[in-house]
């Protein structure tokens, strides 16, 4: 769908937003207030500058979830503390290695440990399992396992970790400190900092339906990760769980993440963008919409099936299968709109944002 057929104020909003140009807050609430076929073309404008920026490549990331752990106690959040009807797993770090294997056997040049925050987990024995996985596979290690110190960080760099996954989740400072009891979205913006000083590809983003979320508090979460340069970015709806205090607030609206999506790929240019599972866990097409809104990456789950489904961030996820399968799949599934798996490293093409050395 072409921009010229917008109305005229939205075209302009379109035309300023593909032309890279900075958008104001109040740009960012009109653009998420776009609906019909206004929306559709904030999409399709997304998806052009998505081909143009980062190619009709789509990376790979292979998860491993290998602890279900978490001390914290976050309101929406499945894996929280307060959730005592969760079955706890931790995965050996012999068991991790076989499965980063099986990461490296798909051809999937990354893996991303995941994790609630666990201190069984201490940093000794995080490094050891980074210098094991470098030594054992050569895969590119992302870690996502929460708020720790700059020496942490820093130890993780030097036993060969590249990535780091750390979503602001909402930059409300008020709502994060609602949502994230003990936390503060000071301290977690400090984290980022910190990732990014030591030399990280750093990937932030946000949740999109949290109970008092605003449009403006969500142009919020999109100028901060603008202002972030992050490398990489998530963005997925909430999803209500029944074990947790807000089982009673309703699921994320799949448009509106599509929407918030679209918006991030248009300001931010070069960014890696997953389409995320909870995109596709509310709509079985959520995943491939969103790699035709701005999306450029999809993280395949090889948590061991006997894992899998305990790790219960949010009900109904559905990556199951042997990896085998779940990348066949994924492979019919990006033909049939045009687009092929990169198995290359997958870093952020080019890092200096709206230059025309990126094209
Ligand atoms: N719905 C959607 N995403 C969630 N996360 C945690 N709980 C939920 C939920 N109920 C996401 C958060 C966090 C990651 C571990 O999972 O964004 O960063
Ligand atoms: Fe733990 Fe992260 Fe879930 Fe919060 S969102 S309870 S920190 S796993």
């Amino acid at each position: 769908m072409s921009i010229s057929k917008a109305n005229n104020h939205s075209k302009d909003l379109i035309e300023k937003a593909v032309a890279g140009h900075d958008l104001t807050r109040d740009d960012i609430v009109q653009l998420l207030s776009l609906v019909g076929k206004d929306a559709e073309i904030l999409l399709a404008a997304a998806d052009t500058v998505r081909k143009q920026y980062v190619g009709d490549e789509v990376y790979l990331r292979g998860i491993i979830e290998f602890s279900n752990y978490c001390e914290r106690n976050c309101l929406y959040c499945g894996l929280r503390t307060g959730n005592s009807k969760l079955r706890h797993y931790r995965m050996t770090e012999d068991d991790i290695i076989a499965t980063a294997k099986q990461v490296k056997k798909m051809q999937v040049p990354t893996v991303v440990l995941q994790s609630g925050e666990d201190s069984f987990f201490t940093t000794a024995i995080i490094c050891r399992i980074i210098q094991r996985i470098r030594k054992e596979t050569g895969l590119i290690i992302t870690l996502s396992i929460g708020e720790r110190s700059y020496e942490d960080y820093q130890a993780f760099k030097k036993a060969g970790a590249d990535r780091y996954l750390l979503k602001h989740e909402t930059a409300s400072a008020e709502l994060f400190q609602q949502m994230r009891p003990g936390c503060k979205l000071e301290s977690r913006v400090q984290c980022l900092q910190w990732l990014k000083e030591l030399g990280f590809e750093v990937g932030t983003g946000n949740m999109v339906g949290l109970p008092k979320q605003t449009r403006e508090t969500l142009a919020d979460d999109l100028l901060f990760m603008k202002d972030m340069d992050a490398d990489m970015l998530g963005i997925g709806p909430y999803i209500a769980h029944p074990e947790t205090p807000l089982a009673a607030s309703p699921n994320g609206d799949v448009e509106l993440t599509l929407k918030v999506l679209a918006i991030a790929r248009l300001i931010t240019r070069n960014a890696n963008i997953p389409a995320t599972t909870a995109l596709g866990t509310l709509d079985p097409e959520g995943r491939l919409k969103a790699l035709q809104a701005g999306a450029n990456v999809v993280m395949p789950d090889f948590t061991p099936l006997k894992y899998k489904n305990l790790y219960d961030i949010y009900p109904g996820r559905t990556d199951v299968g042997s990896p085998a399968d779940i990348i066949a799949k994924l492979k019919n599934d990006l033909a049939s709109i045009g687009r092929t798996i990169l198995f290359g490293d997958g870093y952020r093409p080019g890092k200096t944002i709206n230059s025309q050395t990126n094209i």
